[in-house]
C-alpha cells in the first residue's frame, strides 16, 4: 500500500461527506480511471442532478484535503436501496474507504426505512465482486439482471398502447 495515503489515513486528513453536485467532473474522472466501471447512460450532469435531487443526503465522497478520492451513488425507490458507481482512487485502495462509504449509504438507507440493497456486478470485474464478498453481500444466483433503453421502445410497441388506438380509431 502505498505509503503516503497510510499517512493520511494516520493523520486523519481523509474524510467522507455527502456527494453535491460540485463533485460530479471529479466523480467522472476517477469513474473512467479505476477498471471495472463504465459510465453509461444515467451518468450525464443533468441524470446525476436528479438522482441526487430524488435521494437527498444518501451519496457520497471520501476526500484527501481537496481531492476527491473515493465516490459512491446511492439511492432508494422507496422499497429497495441501489448503490450505484463505488470507486476508490487506486492509491487509496486497500485501508477500508471503500467500505466506509458502503456503510454511510447504509446508514442512510437504513434511516430511510429501506430494507434491502441490491447492487450489480459486471461479470468482467472479479476484484470488484471480490470486494463485495467480503463485506458480506449475497450472490443473488436464482435472479438474471435484465435492461432495456426505455427512448429506443416506441410507445407504439406496447400491446396497452395498440388497444388503445384501435379503440381511438372506432
Ligand atoms: C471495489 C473498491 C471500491 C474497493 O475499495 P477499497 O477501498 O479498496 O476496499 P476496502 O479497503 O474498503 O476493502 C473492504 C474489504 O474488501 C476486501 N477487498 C477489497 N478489494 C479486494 C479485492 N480486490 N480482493 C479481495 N478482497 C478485497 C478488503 O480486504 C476488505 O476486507 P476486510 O474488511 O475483511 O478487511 C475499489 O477496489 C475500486 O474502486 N475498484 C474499481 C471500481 C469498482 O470495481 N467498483 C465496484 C463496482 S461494482
Amino acid at each position: 500500500m502505498h505509503a503516503k495515503v497510510v499517512r493520511a489515513y494516520m493523520k486523519d486528513t481523509i474524510h467522507t461527506r455527502e456527494f453535491s453536485i460540485n463533485d460530479y467532473d471529479a466523480a467522472v474522472e476517477l469513474w473512467n480511471r479505476v477498471e471495472g466501471l463504465e459510465i453509461a447512460e444515467g451518468d450525464d450532469k443533468e441524470s446525476v442532478v436528479r438522482f441526487l435531487t430524488r435521494n437527498p443526503g444518501l451519496s457520497r465522497v471520501a476526500t484527501d484535503g481537496s481531492v476527491i478520492v473515493g465516490v459512491s451513488l446511492c439511492g432508494h425507490d422507496g422499497r429497495r436501496g441501489h448503490i450505484y458507481h463505488l470507486a476508490v482512487d487506486p492509491r487509496y485502495q486497500g485501508v477500508g474507504l471503500g467500505k466506509r462509504l458502503v456503510q454511510e449509504c447504509f446508514s442512510g438507507l437504513r434511516d430511510a426505512g429501506i430494507q434491502r440493497a441490491i447492487i450489480l456486478v459486471a461479470n468482467d470485474n472479479p476484484r470488484g465482486r471480490e470486494f463485495w464478498r467480503r463485506c458480506d453481500w449475497e450472490e443473488l444466483s436464482g435472479a438474471l439482471a435484465m435492461g432495456k433503453d426505455v427512448l429506443a421502445a416506441s410507445p407504439s410497441m406496447t400491446k396497452h398502447e395498440g388497444r388503445r388506438r384501435e379503440g381511438n380509431e372506432r
